[in-house]
């Protein structure tokens, strides 16, 4: 007589995922895997967070210019529970950006990624990037003044790679203004392109992980050799190997659920970023900065000369992305115990300290309009009444001075504008300042046609004698 089978059992037999998973539960791992070793799973904890309350916040969330401000405004103050699900989604991405540099320095100091698992760290390094992006396009789907200036920033970037920048910032901005069209593709690359790449590419880390095994605890001296290293593995395992749960899994759980807790915590208590004012190109006096995670990154942006930054801005991404994946590389052998490679620890103390200086930098706002700028005084102007007088306080009340410097007045966030009609027409002027540029607001529709006119003579009037390109 045939034996009645159990659900369990009939579905293992289809499908086989029974055995899988009780295999992957109790599969062997090294002994003596400490705290230090609950990073990775707290990462992948954050994201299923951030998958949660990413689909509760599609689920109001309005994706056009008109309507994303407001949206989020109703899920803030109105929607039951709305102010804690977006201060969710926000804390759970600090989380997960901390979490990952926490396991990638943790991976780094072990020498965990060297042979053989050279490409767990390469795909980790993948998995860094793609999170970066998705905490700047999620930070831009706020469609606030501080994050279409985020973006603006963010455009500039990439407008200013060489051969295809102009392609890449109408890419980005989805046509030539910032629009519509661009909020509906960072949508499409926040909600559905990004979250694509970042499942499979968790994926191929984690099967990496299970194929190659949890790397185990450094012993100093003991180095790495790729001749013998599987089979020292192997019969590592056999012999003091413990199975993952519960002997090693417990703490990964505890930890992951300390995380969840403490983003519930900060959104339950701080509550979700404050909504800046809404966009609107005229007003410049918003705090535009974009999340703390990337404030080292503008920091460095802003102190660069003006003449470098074009090059910096977009080729220091891919240059940190090479040198981590060129890590392994380097050297995917040898001593893995960080108390044999002082040069690794030094490294990381150094570059810690670079960012922990710089972001203080970025939180002074050093690289954003300085709102608080000292208005042009008649001293500075050299006249006190007339078309010259009044250009120079258009030049103050339209905010040029929050990002020119008059004499030393004024921001630095674009050139100095001291001596500008000994480098410019008034031809030119003009046209830039109808125009704008990446970084520099639109005036054409601001000024009126006599506030221009002064401002163009105002400006005609900064000149050294004996320079000049003449009208
Ligand atoms: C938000 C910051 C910001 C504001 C506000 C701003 N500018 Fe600019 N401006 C810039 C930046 C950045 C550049 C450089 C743009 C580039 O070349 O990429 C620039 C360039 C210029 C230039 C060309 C300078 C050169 O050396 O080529 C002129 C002239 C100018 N701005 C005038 C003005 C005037 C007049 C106003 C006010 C009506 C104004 N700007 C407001 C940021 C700003």
């Amino acid at each position: 007589m045939k034996q009645r089978k159990t659900p369990l059992q009939w579905l293992n037999d289809r499908t086989g995922l029974v055995n899988l998973i009780v295999s992957v539960a109790v599969h062997p791992v090294p002994p003596g895997a400490r705290w230090k070793y609950v990073f990775g799973s707290a990462v992948l904890a954050a994201f299923i967070l951030q998958v949660v309350t990413g689909i509760g916040l599609l689920t109001t969330y309005v994706s056009s210019t008109g309507g994303a401000y407001q949206s989020l405004q109703y899920i803030t103050d109105k929607a039951p529970l709305g102010a804690l699900l977006r201060g969710m989604h926000y804390w759970g991405a600090s989380a997960m950006v901390v979490m990952i540099i926490i396991h990638l320095v943790r991976v780094f100091l072990t020498g965990s990624y060297k042979f053989p698992r050279e490409l767990n760290w390469g795909s980790g390094v993948l998995l860094l990037g793609i999170t970066a992006a998705m905490a700047f396009s999620g930070q831009i789907m706020r469609w606030d003044q501080n994050a279409v200036w985020s973006l603006v920033v963010g455009t500039e970037m990439s407008g200013r790679f060489p051969l295809i920048g102009t392609w890449l910032g109408y890419f980005i901005m989805g046509g030539d203004v910032m629009g519509s069209s661009t909020l509906s593709r960072i949508f499409a690359v926040h909600v559905f392109i990004l979250p694509i790449l970042l499942v499979s590419l968790a994926g191929l880390h984690l099967y990496l992980v299970l194929r190659n095994g949890v790397s185990e605890p450094p012993v100093p001296g003991r180095g790495v050799d790729p001749s013998t290293y599987r089979s020292e593995y192997q019969s590592m395992l056999r012999e003091k190997g413990v199975p993952f749960w519960p002997e090693a899994a417990w703490r990964d759980f505890v930890f992951a659920l300390a995380v969840v807790l403490a983003v519930l915590l900060l959104a339950w208590v701080v509550g979700p970023s404050k909504l800046d004012r809404p966009p609107d190109p005229s007003l410049i006096n918003a705090h535009p900065r974009p999340d703390w995670y990337f404030w080292w990154y503008f920091a460095v942006l802003a102190l660069l000369p003006y003449s470098l930054e074009n090059y910096v801005m977009v080729l220091a991404p891919f240059l940190i992305a090479l040198i981590l994946l060129s890590v392994p590389l380097a050297s995917n052998r040898g001593e893995r115990h960080p108390e044999r490679r002082p040069l690794a620890v030094a490294a990381v103390i150094f570059i810690f300290s670079c960012i922990a200086a710089l972001t203080l930098a970025g939180w002074r706002e050093n690289w954003s309009p300085r709102v608080n700028a000292p208005p042009l005084t008649a001293d500075i102007i050299g006249v006190s009444s007339g078309p010259v007088y009044d250009g120079a306080m258009v030049f103050n009340e339209k905010a040029c001075l929050y990002c020119h410097t008059i004499e030393g007045h004024g921001g630095k966030r674009g050139p100095d504008l001291s001596w500008i009609a000994d480098r410019l027409t008034r031809d030119q002027m003009t046209l830039r300042i109808m125009n704008g540029a990446y970084n520099m607001p639109v005036f054409g529709r601001i000024l009126s046609t006599t506030e221009t006119e002064n401002l163009l003579d105002f400006l005609a009037t900064r000149k050294r004698p004996g320079f000049g390109v003449g009208e």
